[in-house]
């Protein structure tokens, strides 16, 4: 399991600090001081945790369009400074229209693919190829007083997709339209062994020397499943996965990514990117994003804060993480009952975890139970408590814990509840990191204050989900 590392849930950073100078001043008074250290070391576990990973960063050809390359550039740089090892792919389907309009040629689609016949294949030819070329002027700069300044960054880009054509698909010939058959994975890791940015176009060559017309999605996918990346990121048109209310959906496992596309109501262009984001978990790339490019930074709020700006799909571990049922009732047991005895927990005995067990979520390994927690939603406030955090202590510190918060978070705003919040004596720090603030019994609802032992002196923190 590949889990985030701890949360980050950044305090604003200081106002003071401006963004795009090169000698930072440092705020004049304390607070913005210890706020500015506070959130700069939140970052560092991120930090600690990507260094060296392999991102897949994808972007199609509308953010161009949208003159949000610059600073989308200006924040792989920075990836790429922390240690990550950064490959960027671009689309182009604007460009290519335009160059087709600038023809009087029309354009060709079929099942959302295009065909791509002698004349678009040109178009396909000098779109990318003029945006490659403004891709490798924006890394360059490097002008003093921006955030490109001492960057250095060199892009390398090749021949390191092999395609096929599609082919005759329903009686349509796809002409020059191809898939992704191969990748050079050994040279693109040299590339990235030498802190290159490694950049790639939707073009792909045959064996027999045709070029042929990829898609954006297909090449970023095989890329980052080929080179078992940490994460598949779309910066994309759309705001990620936004659910019936307008509500933007954070974090989906593959099997609600599958029920969803299964629903057939996502719109056409969503589900292609939930399609690629799947197909990607599917091979074992942990975390697959999509992320709107019209939010400044959106790569860099989505790697280094918690809870992000898109939408984040993660490999199922199904049988790992999962709803308690009758037969664990004995199991949970036995993970609380040493925290009961030592005051941690609040004693609750077999007849209420028999009560509740449908509230218990669990992690499981080899048909042993590592992990529980409880979710007791209290509709009427649209808040949930979270209950009964447990690992065994033989599994903590490896994100078991992290990973349990987040399931609950995602089942309480499933359940429509906007508020988490949990009672703990000797956790707050846990909870502090992970965004929770503390807060009163009275903020409760009514019907949990009445049944609170406030012997215990347990505090109360929340999180706004
Ligand atoms: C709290 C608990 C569920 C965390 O589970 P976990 O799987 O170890 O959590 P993660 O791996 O996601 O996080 C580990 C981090 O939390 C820290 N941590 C663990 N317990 C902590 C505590 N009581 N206070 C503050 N931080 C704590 C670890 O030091 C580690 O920090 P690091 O990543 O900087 O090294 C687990 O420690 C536990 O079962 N504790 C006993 C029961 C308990 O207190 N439950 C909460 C009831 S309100």
């Amino acid at each position: 399991m590949v889990s985030e590392p701890p949360a980050a849930t950044l305090a604003p950073a200081p106002a003071t600090v401006p963004y795009s100078t090169a000698s930072v001043t440092a705020p004049d008074d304390a607070a913005s001081r210890a706020r500015f250290v506070d959130w700069f070391r939140a970052v560092a576990p991120y930090i600690h945790a990507f260094k060296r990973k392999v991102f897949v960063i994808a972007f199609p050809g509308e953010m161009i369009q949208a003159g949000k390359l610059a600073q989308t550039v200006q924040d792989i740089a920075l990836l790429r400074a922390l240690g990550i090892r950064v490959v960027v792919v671009h689309g182009c389907r604007p460009q290519i229209e335009e160059q087709l309009r600038l023809r009087h040629r029309e354009s060709r689609f079929h099942d959302g693919r295009r065909v791509t016949d002698d004349a678009a294949l040109e178009c396909v030819k000098e779109a990318s190829g003029e945006i490659r070329l403004d891709i490798e002027a924006a890394f360059s700069q490097g002008l003093a007083n921006t955030p490109m300044a001492n960057a250095d960054i060199r892009v390398m880009s090749g021949n390191f997709v092999t395609a096929k054509p599609v082919g005759v698909l329903g009686g349509v010939d796809f002409e020059h339209t191809g898939v992704v058959r191969k990748i050079a994975i050994d040279q693109i890791q040299l590339a990235l062994n030498s802190r290159a940015v490694v950049l790639l176009s939707p073009l792909g060559f045959s064996p027999t020397g045709e070029a042929f017309n990829l898609s954006m999605e297909d090449v970023a996918t095989s890329i980052a499943i080929a080179l078992k990346a940490e994460k598949l990121i779309f910066l994309t048109e759309i705001p990620g996965i936004v659910d019936e209310l307008g509500e933007l959906t954070r974090e989906l496992s593959e099997r609600s990514a599958k029920a969803l596309l299964d629903g057939g109501k996502l719109e056409a262009d969503t589900a292609v990117y939930l399609r690629h984001c799947l197909r990607a978990c599917e091979a074992d790339v942990p975390r697959a994003h999509m992320i709107p490019f019209d939010i400044d930074g959106a790569a860099l709020l989505e790697v280094f804060t918690h809870d992000g700006v898109g939408t984040m799909i993660s490999r199922d571990d199904l049988e790992f993480l999962r709803e308690a049922g009758p037969d664990d009732v004995g199991a949970i047991l036995t993970l609380i009952e040493p925290l009961e005895a030592d005051g941690t927990l609040v004693p609750r005995g077999r007849g209420v975890i028999e009560r509740d067990i449908s509230a218990f979520s669990i992690i499981e390994h080899d048909r042993r139970i590592f992990g529980c927690a409880a979710l007791h939603p209290y509709p009427d406030q649209r808040m949930g408590e979270m209950a009964c955090l447990t690992v065994v202590p033989e599994a903590q510190g490896l994100g078991d814990g992290e990973r349990l918060l987040k399931h609950i978070e995602q089942r309480a705003r499933e359940e429509g509840l906007t508020r988490l919040f949990v009672l703990t004596t000797r956790t707050a720090h846990w909870f502090l990191k992970r965004g929770f603030v503390q807060t009163s019994l009275d903020a409760l609802p009514p019907e949990k204050q009445r049944a609170i032992d406030r012997s215990r002196n347990s505090q109360v923190y929340i999180k706004q989900l």
